[in-house]
């Protein structure tokens, strides 16, 4: 293991089973003998989960597209100074649901065309990139129905609707070619042992690599 840890994140539309898939993940990785931490994105830290029901409760136009931007931001960046540094600095391996990549989706595309002010407040503010990123693509009324199935009350996404959706899986399979290196995607529609193995393949050939790059 090198020293720096390992940064995954998971990305994907809502209901697309990042949640589920990340958890497994860390099971696994943990049953080896990995120091694991699992965490999820808006939230992660208590200072950025009181900030993840301010944009995931209330109206859908409670906040402006730039308002929003910068909520998300600030959550980012707390989690990243309290908790995925401090855990990447001793060698673990983080494992996050959703990070940068729903920003430059969700913010960046979903109310006009932020994505470069997005892009610039994540240069100023958070930098860092994760070392792999599972996007889990899936046929957005199949992930909405799973989604809508969970009857949270955090649901001001998923409350822009089936059309939203469908911009966002595009958008992901774009920004997969787009940081392709850094990219793997996975068909999210299937029995969740099938896409758990596929991504236990993805991430231990990932992780050998990083072990031979480091020796
Ligand atoms: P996300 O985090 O992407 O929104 P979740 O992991 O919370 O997705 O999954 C959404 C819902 O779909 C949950 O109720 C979960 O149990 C279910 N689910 C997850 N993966 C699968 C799968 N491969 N097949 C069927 N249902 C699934
Ligand atoms: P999440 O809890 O991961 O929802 P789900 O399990 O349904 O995928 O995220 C909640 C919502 O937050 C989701 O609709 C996407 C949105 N989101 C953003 O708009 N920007 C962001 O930067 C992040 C991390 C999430």
């Amino acid at each position: 293991m090198s020293a720096t840890g390992h940064f995954i994140s998971f990305e994907g539309i809502d209901g697309s089973g990042k949640s589920t898939q990340a958890r497994l993940l860390a099971d696994h990785l943990r049953s080896l003998g990995h120091d694991v931490i699992l965490t999820r994105e808006p939230g992660g830290s208590p200072g950025a989960e009181e900030i993840r029901a301010l944009v995931l409760q209330g109206d859908p136009d409670r906040w402006s597209a730039e308002t929003e931007l910068l909520l998300f931001t600030a959550a980012r960046r707390d989690h990243m100074e309290r908790l995925i540094l401090p855990a990447l600095a001793e060698g673990k391996i983080v494992i996050c649901d959703r990070f940068a990549d729903s920003t430059r989706m969700y913010q960046g595309l979903s109310r006009g065309d932020l994505r470069a002010t997005v892009d610039a407040l994540h240069d100023l503010m958070i930098e860092r990139e994760p070392d792999l990123t599972i996007l889990i693509d899936m046929d957005p009324a199949q992930g909405l129905a799973r989604a809508k199935g969970r009857q949270g009350i955090e649901e001001r996404f998923e409350d822009f609707g089936a059309d939203l959706q469908t911009r966002m899986r595009a958008g992901f399979l774009a920004l997969a070619e787009e940081f392709a290196p850094r990219f793997r995607t996975i068909d999210g529609a299937r029995d969740m042992e099938t896409v758990a193995a596929d991504v236990r393949h993805t991430v231990e050939s990932h992780l050998n690599t990083a072990h031979h790059l480091a020796t």
